[in-house]
């Protein structure tokens, strides 16, 4: 059955969203805007706003948008006809219903599935015997997709031609766009979605085709992938690519192996491991994590998941909270993912999995592992390091547990180890620096030199005292927020600078005493790279506060989610130099212009 249209606008006008979502998150009006914490992701900083005129809200760091039926669909789990029906029953609003409605629903639906799973075929075929796909082949090939795998995953290959997919369908161009697969050209005729990319089509729990993801060649046209627009059938936040083959795996195991992307999944079914999932093109949702837990309670994060620290320890314990999950991560070889291990080293990717760790474990042996044990301030640093970490886990029993372990292991009286724990988390949280690098007194050095100089800017200036001729055209003043650090990156980026530091001592020749005689210990890069990553989470921060409307929000989006994928980019080594490029251009840009600017080649996908 379906809703009376009349009630459904009469519902639709009447709500008030922010009383709506004034139920679930406490709001504080900004400006025009209400704004509060995020109901669908986990922050300590609003991100999340409602513009109670267009009944319209926003979230600014998972970019989860909507109106009030969709908040409520989400909040409650209804579909659409409940969620209208919760919101009439909140206005004492008596509906009237169809009986038509819900079958044209069903109807439209299935139309949608016989579009996507024709298109699915359409590419799958091309890939198989197109003569204009031989290099896709030849590609495939070399990274040791065999037919068995192509024919499995149903990967395909979608022409370079505007229209190939549209006028082999023959179907009207607002059916193409709400199957996700394409748009009105300019001249009236349909436009293909996705053209000259290798297709990876993603199924639903039954094995229906609800979108795709489409990668570029090698040589192909930016970004690495596009993936289907939000339709009808296709959520990216809750759909989970190789799931329809790997259930029955997971189930069996009581395992589930989460991964990044679609071709770690289909490495880990080439090396044995049928159990592997991914997200579409999105970090990991509360939905994708509950419907994992309905296969299986323990989840193996197999990706680089130390690298939001803190951050990720509040998602992944949440999860253990919320659904009842076990968050296991499997230590990848440095910087390899299961998709290269598959190719290169079957072996190693199957011996990470096999070793999986809960993640509190998994932090604490990092840090160990970094960590000198023979000196005693090696000891004591990790200590203090592991004590921060344990401390972020919520139930008590566990914690105890992980301290005694940890207090013998850096050789420290349980008690003390103790009180290390219960410190309030240190605002500084540093990495403990690699063995053999000078000690760090920061304690002494931040009462003598506030505010203390961020580990990312330290890292910039080292790697440009060490290595100049490839961090100079990388580094800008922008990259620094400490007045130290940017005195210093001036004075060392003059000429002669070397002579001047023994001359004039200040901060900042202090500084830079420092960070001479530190050792290069990365790929001065990646120490750029980290940087960015810093000024990126700044620059976003600042944006929210800046912005004022739903409006305003919407112009930044390309931008935001242009750097999103950039710094996506940069945690992987065979894009981080190009994504390192385009963000520091991107960065001087903004400096000549003043004005956040939109880059050349951005990514709306
Ligand atoms: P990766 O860059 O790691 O790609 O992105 P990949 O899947 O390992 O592909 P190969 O092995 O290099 O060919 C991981 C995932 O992030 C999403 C995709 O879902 C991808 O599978 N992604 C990446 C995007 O959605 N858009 C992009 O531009 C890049
Ligand atoms: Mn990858």
């Amino acid at each position: 059955m379906g809703i009376h249209d009349e009630d459904l606008q009469r519902v639709k006008i009447e709500t008030d969203l922010s009383g709506v979502v004034s139920q679930y998150v406490a709001l504080r009006k900004v400006g025009q805007r209400w704004s509060g914490l995020c109901p669908f992701h986990n922050e300590k900083t609003p991100s999340f706003s409602v513009n109670a005129e267009e009944g319209f809200f926003y979230c600014f760091g998972c970019q989860k948008s909507g109106d009030a039926i969709t908040f409520v669909r989400e909040m409650e789990h209804l579909d659409f006809v409940g969620a209208v029906e919760w919101l009439a029953n909140r206005l004492g609003i008596a509906l009237r219903y169809t009986d038509t409605s819900d079958g044209t629903n069903r109807k439209e639906r299935q139309e949608l599935t016989d579009i996507l799973e024709k298109a699915a075929d359409f590419y799958h075929q091309t890939l198989r015997s197109g003569t204009s796909a031989g290099k896709v082949r030849s590609y495939l090939r070399s990274r040791g997709f065999d037919s068995e795998t192509v024919d499995q995953f149903r990967i395909g290959y979608a022409p370079d031609k505007w229209d190939a997919l549209a006028s082999h369908l023959g179907i009207p161009t607002p059916k193409l766009e709400a199957a996700g697969l394409g748009r009105p050209g300019q001249r009236g005729g349909p436009i293909d979605f996705f053209r000259d990319r290798i297709m990876f089509p993603v199924f639903d729990t039954n094995g229906a085709v609800v979108g795709f993801g489409g990668r570029m060649l090698p040589d192909g046209q930016q970004p690495k992938y596009k993936n289907t627009p939000q339709t009808r059938l296709y959520d990216k936040s809750k759909v989970l690519y190789g799931l329809h083959l790997a259930k029955k795996h997971i189930v069996e195991a009581d395992e589930i192996v989460v991964c990044e992307g679609y071709t770690d999944v289909i490495g880990c079914f080439r090396a044995g491991i049928p159990r592997a999932v991914a997200t579409c093109g999105t970090a990991l949702t509360d939905d994708h994590v509950k419907l994992m837990t309905r296969f299986a309670k323990r989840i193996v994060i197999a990706f680089d998941a130390d690298g939001a620290g803190k951050a990720a320890a509040d998602r992944f314990y949440g999860w253990e909270d919320r659904h009842n999950a076990e968050v296991f991560v499997a230590a990848m070889p440095e910087g390899a993912d299961p998709g290269q291990l598959a190719e290169e080293n079957p072996s190693a990717l199957t011996d990470a999995l096999a070793a999986a760790e809960p993640f509190l474990s998994y932090r604490i042996n990092r840090v160990l592992d970094k960590s000198d044990l023979s000196l005693v301030e090696g000891r004591a640093r990790a200590a203090a390091d592991t004590g921060a970490i344990i401390a972020e886990h919520p139930n008590e029993v566990v914690r105890d547990q992980y301290l005694i372990e940890v207090a013998q292991k850096v050789r420290i009286d349980i008690e003390q180890m103790r009180r290390l724990v219960k410190k309030p988390n240190p605002t500084r949280h540093q990495p403990t620096p690699p063995p053999g690098s000078p000690p760090d007194n920061s304690d002494t050095q931040q009462s003598t030199q506030p505010p203390a100089v961020p580990q990312a800017e330290l890292n910039l200036l080292r790697a440009l005292v060490h290595d100049p001729e490839t961090v100079t055209p990388l580094a800008l003043p922008a990259m620094f927020s400490n007045p130290i650090a940017i005195d210093a990156y001036h004075l060392v980026t003059t000429d002669g600078w070397r002579e001047q530091i023994d001359e004039t001592p200040t901060a900042a020749t202090t500084l830079i005493g420092r960070v001479l005689v530190e050792e290069l210990d990365a790929d001065p890069i990646e120490l750029v790279s980290r940087a960015l990553d810093a000024v990126i989470n700044r620059w976003n921060t600042e944006l929210r506060y800046d912005v004022h409307d739903i409006e305003q929000l919407r112009q930044h989006q390309p931008i935001v989610q242009w750097l999103t994928h950039r710094q996506e980019e940069m945690h992987s080594d065979d894009t981080r130099t190009a994504a390192v490029e385009a963000i520091v251009d991107w960065l001087r840009n903004q400096e000549t212009t003043g004005e956040p600017d939109q880059p050349s080649d951005q990514n709306l996908n």
